[in-house]
């Protein structure tokens, strides 16, 4: 193990990832039910006595800093439906070290809270929602609650987030006409989506490949209506088409960046979408994610079968030191990449809604 100087150590795994990216899961509650992540009815939630207090996720993001951690993201469940989450956002801030605070909801209590999160310094929001037409948006989330997310993206805008970043899982069978409308709102608002394929992560056990409507195909889709698109950020600037080149671009875009989402625009210059392609093009190489669940449990990967409790040690007036050494020991031991495309794959005991996304 890492022995060397305290202010130099860093989050490095054995294939010289560095991990700068915590991304904090606040609570395993939520208040729809997307058939992606949770089970319809009777979810186990952990007991509230089980989830860090702010004070305590405070103390593991400092600690985070002296190992190189600066950016952080606040996920769930759903992140507002902890009780005051924008005094988390303006702890998290003051924190010397810490650049970026970065928020993924699912958009329901947004338009309450938008105001005050922007004020305690959130910087990006990411709102989740798969489906432009209410229908279909019910028998994702399996709950009511459409026009609070249309109100939530439009408070969010109103109080200045920019651009607006939407999640829309795709799912063959179920979203294939989303993706012309979604693409429309990206060309004609302030507006990226960023489509992202179904991973096997739902509580239910129910992801079959078959079911993921790969990133190919998705932009395969849009270009047919709308013309190229256009890679940004990376070294791929060709005018990408559908198929195998597609596929090969997208693999290549991938390693140039540490975002999941690598995103294209079109080739007139009206709109912006992202693809993230988890499946089909696994972004692990390039990873700088480190995990925090709600009940104190860092995971060095969404598909991990293994996790730290640091719970244990945050409540027993441990030192930082064992924290930080905690954190190190659980990045050591990360995986070189999730097996999805593997007959090993097994997938995690924890659904994503308790692991946060
Ligand atoms: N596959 C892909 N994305 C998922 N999300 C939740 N579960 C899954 C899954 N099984 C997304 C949510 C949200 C983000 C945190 O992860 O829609 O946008
Ligand atoms: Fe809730 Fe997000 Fe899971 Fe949907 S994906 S049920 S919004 S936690």
């Amino acid at each position: 193990m890492n022995s060397g100087d305290v202010s130099t150590r860093r989050l490095i795994d054995s294939f010289g990832r560095v991990h700068n990216n915590l991304r904090i899961s606040v609570t395993d509650r939520c208040n729809i039910r997307c058939f992606y992540c949770m089970p319809a009815d009777n979810v186990e939630f952990m007991p509230k006595e089980n989830l860090l207090s702010f004070e305590e996720i405070e103390r593991v993001v400092r600690i985070g800093t002296t190992l190189g951690i600066d950016r952080v993201r606040l996920t769930g469940g759903e992140p507002l439906v902890r009780r005051d989450l924008h005094v988390l956002v303006r702890k998290l801030a003051a924190i010397p070290g810490i650049i970026d605070i970065g928020l993924t909801t699912n958009g329901i209590l947004l338009e309450e809270q938008a105001q005050e999160l922007r004020d305690a310094g959130l910087k990006r929001l990411n709102i989740s929602l798969d489906a432009l037409d209410p229908e279909i948006f019910r028998k994702v989330t399996r709950r009511e609650g459409y026009e609070r997310v249309l109100a939530g993206i439009q408070a969010a805008r109103d109080v200045g987030f920019s651009p607006i970043k939407l999640n829309a899982v795709s799912v063959r069978g179920l979203t294939e006409d989303q993706i012309i409308p979604f693409g429309k709102l990206a060309r004609e608002t302030d507006t990226v989506v960023r489509f992202i394929e179904f991973m096997p992560l739902d509580a239910d056990s129910q992801w079959q490949r078959d079911k993921v409507l790969f990133a190919h195909e998705i932009m395969a889709r849009l270009e047919a209506e709308f013309g190229a698109l256009r890679a940004i950020d990376s070294p791929v600037s060709t005018i990408v088409h559908a198929g195998a080149t597609t596929t090969s671009l997208l693999a290549q875009a991938h390693v140039a960046t540490h975002a999941p989402a690598q995103d294209y625009e079109f080739a007139d210059g009206k709109g912006r979408i992202g693809l993230i392609a988890s499946v089909s093009q696994p972004f692990c190489s390039s990873c700088n994610r480190f995990r925090l669940t709600a009940d104190g449990r860092l995971r060095n990967c969404l598909f991990s079968h293994d996790e730290t409790d640091i719970k244990q040690f945050l409540r027993s007036d441990s030192a930082d030191e064992l924290i930080a050494q905690a954190m190190l020991s659980s990045i050591a031991a990360k995986k070189e990449g999730h097996e999805i495309n593997t007959a090993r794959f097994i997938q995690p005991d924890r659904p994503m809604y308790s692991i946060g996304g």
